[in-house]
């Protein structure tokens, strides 16, 4: 059977969404805090694509004044719902105004920045982040690493299958990883089947891409941007192998298949 194409299953059903990838221990929102808190961000953060909502509400424990901002709807009313405290708004990171100097620190975790695909994209977002931050305010993001396809093929040559049941459920994924060395994009699909018999058990195929962002050129439109990198590294962090324990320092290295970096916003 050929799959039908259908929107994205996970961004649609937050819930499952959190099934899918479990964060129990909030180690992603524990390792934003930590990184706030070595660079004695000020208190105002803006979460972009905050997804589900569970970093901007660990924030939000942690004591910040959190703003969480996603493109989708569904993901927001879930956000507000389930992990109150931070406002929620909807917002594209390819180009926003949520007020000028509104923000002591801009953050985007697991590859949100890398849906910026062009480079008039990531201009947009870099600079819509400039007039977000305050005088020296940071950015901190958590991502994919483009330089890890550098002669690799492993997360290309076979595809993954992943297999879990929620509310009854049984889901089945397979995820191919291919490189568009042209648009310089990282192409995904994913094929989606579930023994739900309400669904007609359907195979539904999803596709979505990374930008493929190399360290330097990274650097690069960071500085044009007005920004100074302090930490830009493979790990520890969330989500490499092993992952980021408390008090654990970054890394100097930028080989692995995730990506770290904070950059502050110069001050002239
Ligand atoms: C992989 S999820 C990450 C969610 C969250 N940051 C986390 O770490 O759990 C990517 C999120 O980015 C959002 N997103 C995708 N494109 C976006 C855009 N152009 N502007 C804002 N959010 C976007 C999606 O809706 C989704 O919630």
């Amino acid at each position: 059977m050929s799959p039908t194409t259908g929107r994205n299953l996970l961004t649609d059903n937050p819930e499952l969404y959190e099934a899918r990838f479990p964060d129990p221990d909030r180690l992603a929102g524990r390792w934003t805090q930590d990184c706030l808190r070595r660079h004695a961000a000020g208190p105002r953060v803006l979460d972009l694509g905050c997804g589900t909502g569970r970093d901007a509400a660990h924030l939000h424990t942690a004591g910040r004044t959190v703003t969480g901002a996603d493109l989708s709807e569904t993901m927001l009313a879930h956000a507000r719902t389930h992990h109150p405290g931070p406002s929620y708004v909807w917002a594209d990171l390819h180009g926003f105004d949520l007020g000028r100097a509104a923000f002591d620190a801009v953050v985007c975790l697991d590859s949100s920045l890398l849906y910026c695909h062009t480079n008039d994209q990531l201009d947009g977002f870099l600079s819509s982040c400039r007039r977000a931050l305050a005088p020296g305010g940071l950015l901190i993001a958590e991502m994919r690493n483009g330089a890890y396809f550098l002669g690799r093929t492993d997360l290309l040559d076979t595809p993954t299958v992943n297999a879990f049941t929620w509310q009854g459920i049984a889901y089945r994924s397979t995820t191919t990883l291919t490189v568009d060395r042209t648009a310089q994009l990282l192409r995904r699909t994913r094929v989606w089947t579930t023994n739900d018999t309400d669904d007609g058990s359907e195979p539904v195929a999803q596709h979505s891409a990374w930008r493929l962002l190399l360290p330097q050129e990274l650097r690069h439109f960071l500085a044009a941007h007005g920004f100074e990198v302090l930490e830009l590294h493979d790990g520890p962090g969330p989500r490499t192998e092993p992952p980021w324990q408390q008090g654990e320092l970054p890394g100097t290295a930028a080989d692995s298949d995730r990506l770290h970096v904070v950059a502050r916003l110069r001050t002239t």
